[in-house]
């Protein structure tokens, strides 16, 4: 594509918090889709490493962490100066996007995000407990600040590839299925309609099924934590409690599993590290592979949407979901070595720049499974060697987020009255369209494998051969 189409004016200010791997890649797509005046664009980070990107275009840098104590006074002035709607573009981590998404609302300025990020130190608190830490909780506090305020501005929560796009890919893939198998779903509109057709169509689970496979021109040294995103941003998930939507189907539950007594109830978490919690699943390319269960936002918010309740509010159906993640192949030797010292973390971060990948691609999808077809794989296969062609400063990765944020970006300013919303309540189709020259081949793949595929090897195993995929067979022991 030679000529980009502009999706849409922000006539206020754009201030951009964090300018990593992700606020880098999201620059050159703002530039080329949408109208705005350049001199009302800020970026604030407190690492100035990229600032010469910004200086070259005269946009404005403010080198500052934004914190507890000064994002009130910091943002609101940036947010409203001039005339028009301001966009708070929040890529940074350690900034709570609750408190910054409340602020926004409060005067009036757009937000988006693409994870619910606390206040710095959060992850890492050992005073809080696994349930605290986790992102069910997180995401609580977003749900409890909509009902507490209902409507009003847009303010766009969890939007980049997953959580995010992978939202907006379930619901493609669940009208594949049920196209292919013969199952009428019609058209669904509403939340309820999209959960009663998931359990027309039969689905006992969905996969967040991602194989990460650029290679790095140099091999990893010793003590470096090497990753294609946010090593911090990693890190910090991985070591939040593994985290599932707990699907209606499930028979077994591990016995460290623990359940929260409040809030919408579509997950359950276990005591131990999601980066180190594997998972059997399926991509095309590798076809069966292990992932990591890590925690994400999407896993729980896409089985709370997909939950079919009684008039009573008692739950008839609600799939199991959560991520299997195999990141890039230094990623996982880093998680190894992390893990092998009872997961202290590496001195040095490095995030692989486009320019140190050797090759690869991100084939990030949705397998959706369990249904009369078995399972169907519907994703993105980016690689590295497109996104170098399609646009600057990012790997695979990092385009696929960051076409994402894109996405709801146009969105928000196509619905600027929408309240909080989460991917799942976004218009998929439009979304899609914004981003999908952005994501390489978008394919769909049907596979005969299941969990019990091959087993049991060797040595006997604890499955349960009834039922292919229930979590007990899925979830590595
Ligand atoms: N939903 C998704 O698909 C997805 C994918 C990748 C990353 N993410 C999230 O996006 C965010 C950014 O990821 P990234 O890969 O660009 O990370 P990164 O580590 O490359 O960049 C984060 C940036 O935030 C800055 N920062 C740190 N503290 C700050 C503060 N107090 N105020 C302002 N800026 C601060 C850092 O200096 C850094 O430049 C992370 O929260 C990450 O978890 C989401």
């Amino acid at each position: 594509m030679t000529t980009w189409p502009v999706h849409g004016r922000i006539d206020g200010a754009i201030v951009m918090i964090g300018f990593g791997s992700i606020g880098k890649g999201t620059l050159p797509l703002i530039e080329r889709h949408f109208k705005f005046d350049r001199k009302r664009f800020v970026v604030i980070d407190p690492d100035d490493s990229d600032r010469a990107l910004l200086d070259e275009r005269g946009i404005a840098f403010k080198q500052l962490a934004i914190t507890k104590d000064n994002y009130r006074e910091v943002l609101p002035p940036l947010l409203t100066a001039g005339k028009g709607q301001g966009f708070c573009v929040n890529l940074s981590v350690d900034t709570s996007s609750l408190a910054i998404m409340e602020l926004c609302r409060e005067i009036g300025a757009l937000y988006i995000d693409t994870v619910v990020e606390p206040w710095a130190g959060f992850y890492f608190d050992k005073t809080l407990g696994p349930e605290t830490r986790s992102n069910y909780a997180l995401r609580e506090t977003v749900l409890e600040a909509r009902r507490r305020s209902p409507g009003g501005t847009t303010a766009v929560s969890c939007c980049g590839a997953n959580p995010g796009m992978v939202s907006w890919f379930v619901k493609q893939a669940l009208l594949n299925v049920a196209a292919d198998s013969g199952v009428d779903i019609g058209q669904p509109r509403s939340r309820e309609d999209w959960a009663k057709a998931m359990q027309a169509v039969g689905v006992k689970g969905i996969h967040i099924a991602e194989r990460d496979t650029q290679r790095a021109k140099k091999p990893k040294p010793m003590d470096v934590f090497v990753n294609t995103w946010s090593v911090e941003g990693f890190l910090s998930e991985g070591m939040q409690p593994a985290e599932l939507g707990w699907g209606t189907h499930e028979k077994w539950k591990p016995s460290n599993a623990g359940e929260h007594r409040t809030g919408c109830g579509a997950a359950i978490y276990l005591n131990q590290p999601g980066a180190n919690t594997r998972v059997r699943s399926w991509c095309p390319t590798p076809g069966a592979q292990f992932g990591f269960l890590v925690t994400h936002n999407e896993a729980i918010s896409i089985a709370d949407y997909f939950t079919v309740r009684s008039e009573w509010g008692r739950v008839l159906y609600r799939p199991t979901c959560h991520y299997a993640y195999h990141p890039c192949n230094d990623a996982v030797l880093s998680l190894h070595e992390m893990f092998g010292r009872a997961g202290r973390m590496q001195e040095e971060h490095h995030i692989l720049g486009e320019a140190e990948i050797a090759d690869g691609i991100d084939e990030l999808g949705v397998l959706l499974y369990g249904h009369k077809l078995n399972a169907y794989w519907f994703g993105s296969q980016l690689s590295v060697e497109e996104t170098r062609r399609i646009a600057p400063y990012q790997n695979a990765t990092g385009m696929q987020v960051t076409s994402a944020v894109l996405a709801g970006m146009v969105w928000a300013l196509e619905n600027p009255n929408a309240g909080i919303v989460e991917a799942d309540e976004m218009d998929f189709h439009r979304c899609l369209e914004v981003q999908r020259p952005y994501l390489g081949p978008v394919v769909g793949r049907y596979t005969d494998w299941h969990p019990l595929v091959d087993r049991p090897g060797f040595f006997p195993e604890d499955i349960d051969e009834r039922d292919p995929w229930q979590f007990r067979n899925i979830l590595v022991r």
